[in-house]
């Protein structure tokens, strides 16, 4: 075990939504593309999850049954507890989504007003709700009062700009119309994913609410890292989000760093190959052999990047059309080891890529 140089959390009572009690406070954060069904096991088998969310689902789709929201919204019963994400700007649509949502014994709803992406924003969804108090106020008024049995959370922005701040009055507001809880990534829209996390605009959402948890998100990568989230901002749990793609033992470290003060490395070489194949694995089982390959294609990129496969092996697998070619691509990355040659190191190196340049084009 590795001994940790930074203090343990303070012990806290375990995060409750609504009637929801969380295992842990640490929460997988939705990242779209990659925490569908098969990533989401990965995570919960090495454990240390409390809540777990899918990517931003379409509420109109929902309602209307499309095939690329039945499968956002696979599960099994070793996803739980889930947490679906809907966006929408139409209260009654969002109300009748989770309504859906509700009979099919999900165990909590998320509503995105993070997204900034103008394909979500245009329409009225996503952050720009930020800008418009009334209409958000009573969006999230009408999914609360839809599923009265279930917890309802918001996952926000710090607000629309520099200039609108607006989290922590929203975080209030929800909290009034029965919001379980809120989760603040600490940056506003306008900065996309430039600079870093505003912990200070986190700690005033904290400050803002009356009772209700506030889960701080944003580049917590490491113990370090969630241990500063902490500090400065006196949230209730973390969300991580490419923080565990990156890492998908971060649960399990966190949870075992706040138990005793230290925690095990993340994967090597050989654990991350393991991983790989069981989220292929899964992937097979929720899409079929013929639809699994495309579908993995970009998060098998990150599997191997983490593995410190050269660019030209990592093209190689993804040149691989079935599964059997598949099979044999990583019968030869397993044969090479990493390109430095230690199979039992561990990445240092954990950046992703996000989307960049003007926001006003993405
Ligand atoms: C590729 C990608 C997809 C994302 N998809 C969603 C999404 O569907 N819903 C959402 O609320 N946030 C989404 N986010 C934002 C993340 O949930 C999170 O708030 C943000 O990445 C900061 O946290 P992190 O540094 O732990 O990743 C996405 C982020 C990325 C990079």
């Amino acid at each position: 075990m590795t001994q940790l140089f930074h203090p343990t959390p303070e012990p806290r009572p375990p995060l409750v939504f609504g009637k929801l009690r969380l295992a842990s406070r640490y929460l997988l954060s939705p990242l779209a593309g990659f925490t569908n069904l098969p990533f989401r096991r990965i995570v919960r088998e090495i454990g240390g999850v409390g809540l777990a969310t899918t990517d931003l689902v379409n509420a109109r789709g929902l309602i209307y049954g499309s095939e690329k929201t039945t499968e956002l919204i696979a599960t099994c019963p070793e996803d739980r507890p889930l947490s679906v994400q809907i966006f929408g700007a139409d209260p009654e649509m969002m109300a009748d989504a989770a309504r859906l949502l509700a009979a099919r014994g999900v165990g909590s709803i998320d509503i995105n007003m993070g997204c900034p992406v103008n394909k979500v924003t245009k329409t009225g969804a996503g952050a720009s709700l930020m800008c418009r108090n009334d209409d958000a106020v009573r969006l999230v008024e009408a999914v609360a009062r839809a599923v009265p049995d279930l917890p309802v959370t918001v996952k926000m922005r710090l607000g629309w700009d520099d200039r609108q701040l607006t989290a922590p009055h929203f975080a209030r507001a929800f909290e009034e119309v029965g919001v379980a809880a809120v989760m603040i990534h600490g940056r506003t829209r306008q900065q996309g994913f430039s600079g870093t996390v505003n912990l200070d605009g986190i700690r005033q959402v904290v400050e803002a609410v009356r009772s209700i948890p506030v889960i701080g998100n944003g580049d917590v990568r490491s113990i370090p890292d969630a241990a500063r989230m902490f500090a400065e901002t006196g949230c209730h749990g973390i969300g991580i989000g490419r923080g565990a793609l990156a890492n998908p033992w971060i649960f399990q470290q966190l949870v075992q760093w706040e138990a005793t003060g230290a925690y095990d490395p993340p994967g090597n070489f050989d654990d991350r190959m393991r991983l790989l194949r069981r989220q292929l694995a899964f992937v097979v089982e929720l899409r079929g052999p013929d639809r699994a390959v495309p579908f993995f294609r970009k998060m098998a990129h990150w599997y191997l990047k983490f593995m410190r496969m050269t660019a030209r092996q990592r093209h190689e697998f993804q040149q691989a059309m079935t599964l059997d070619e598949v099979e044999s691509v990583l019968t030869r990355i397993e044969e090479i080891g990493p390109h430095d040659g230690d199979r039992l190191a561990t990445p240092t190196e954990m950046h992703i890529p996000v989307p960049s340049g003007p926001i006003e084009h993405w």
